[in-house]
């Protein structure tokens, strides 16, 4: 029995029918309009050479980490790194293909696959950064340190990408509330004190891994937090952008885009996931906030 307060989605397969119904298995060739909004259930590999070529301006990839771990009772195997190379520069290149000229990617990645991951996407993209942000939760170990960041790397297509720093700026207290002629510069009142907006730098502090409780919990092995890819959304798409994401998981980024006033194509090997999206998507209509994003502004915690 799951406590009153648990909120995770674990709908079985059986209870799944009209979720999975709602997603699509395409054997042709998508245009643009019929590959918007889509949760699609199928392999990425074979999915990608039917999706429209330049037709998303934002590509979030969640790739399974290299890693051993079970994926709805599918295992992807921790691989030496020239198998996991040759996995990940075959879907950075399907994915090239399927960016606008203007388009970003971000890649999650844990350290020790980053250690792969980084010099392939220099062969690809331009990169511009590497956000590393704080789970909260990590495995305390008896001879190393507790395991707890993790990266997303932010490429672009070319130079003229899109970005929207004001999108995503910090409130912060003002430390020197400087005036002039007796007027603030660059800092508001507010009810928390002095505070100012400013530049979001990349290490990120104010997330955690979605917890049991948080209504956005899926049973995931791996879900990421709504807000993370709440930030890239903001910063790297405008409303009404198309938004890929070739592993989509418990759907993080089509619930985030739905809310955001984007579109999204998610593609994802499990049907039990797919079906937990199209769940998601179904209960964001009811309710489309955001836990730790109020008012245009991201909170502290
Ligand atoms: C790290 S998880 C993504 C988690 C997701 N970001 C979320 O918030 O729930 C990686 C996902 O990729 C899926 N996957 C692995 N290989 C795949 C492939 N070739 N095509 C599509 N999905 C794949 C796995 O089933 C798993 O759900």
């Amino acid at each position: 029995m799951k406590s009153p307060r648990n909120k995770t989605i674990d709908l079985p397969p059986e209870q799944c029918g009209d979720y999975l119904a709602a997603c699509l298995r395409p054997t042709q060739a998508l245009s643009v309009p019929a590959a918007t909004d889509q949760t699609i259930c199928g392999d990425f590999f074979a999915v990608a050479p039917l999706l429209p070529d330049a037709a998303f301006r934002l590509v979030i990839a969640d790739p399974p980490y290299n890693l051993t771990k079970v994926y709805a009772g599918e295992t992807f195997y921790k691989t030496d790194a020239a198998a996991y190379a040759d996995f990940t520069r075959r879907w950075l290149a399907e994915v090239r293909r399927l960016l606008t000229p203007d388009g970003s990617l971000y890649v999650c990645a844990d350290w020790q696959t980053g250690v792969i991951l980084a010099p392939l996407l220099s062969d690809f993209f331009t990169v511009r950064s590497r956000i590393t942000w704080q789970r909260e939760k990590g495995r305390g170990a008896a001879k190393n340190w507790k395991n707890c960041l993790e990266d997303v790397w932010f490429c672009t297509v070319s130079d003229d990408y899109y970005f929207d720093l004001n999108a995503v700026k910090m409130r912060r207290a003002v430390k020197a509330p400087y005036r002039e002629n007796g007027e603030p510069k660059d800092w508001t009142q507010t009810e928390a004190g002095k505070t100012r907006l400013t530049c979001p730098s990349n290490f990120w502090d104010d997330l955690t891994i979605p917890f049991w409780s948080m209504p956005e919990n899926t049973a995931h092995p791996t879900q990421k937090p709504e807000k993370l890819f709440a930030k890239l959304v903001l910063a790297s798409s405008a409303p009404g952008d198309l938004i890929l994401d070739p592993f989509a998981g418990s759907g993080t980024t089509a619930v985030v885009a739905k809310k955001l006033g984007r579109r999204f194509t998610t593609v994802e090997k499990s049907e039990l996931y797919c079906a937990w999206t199209r769940l998601r998507l179904e209960n964001a209509e009811k309710d489309p906030r955001i836990q730790g994003y109020e008012n245009g502004e991201f909170l502290k915690k």
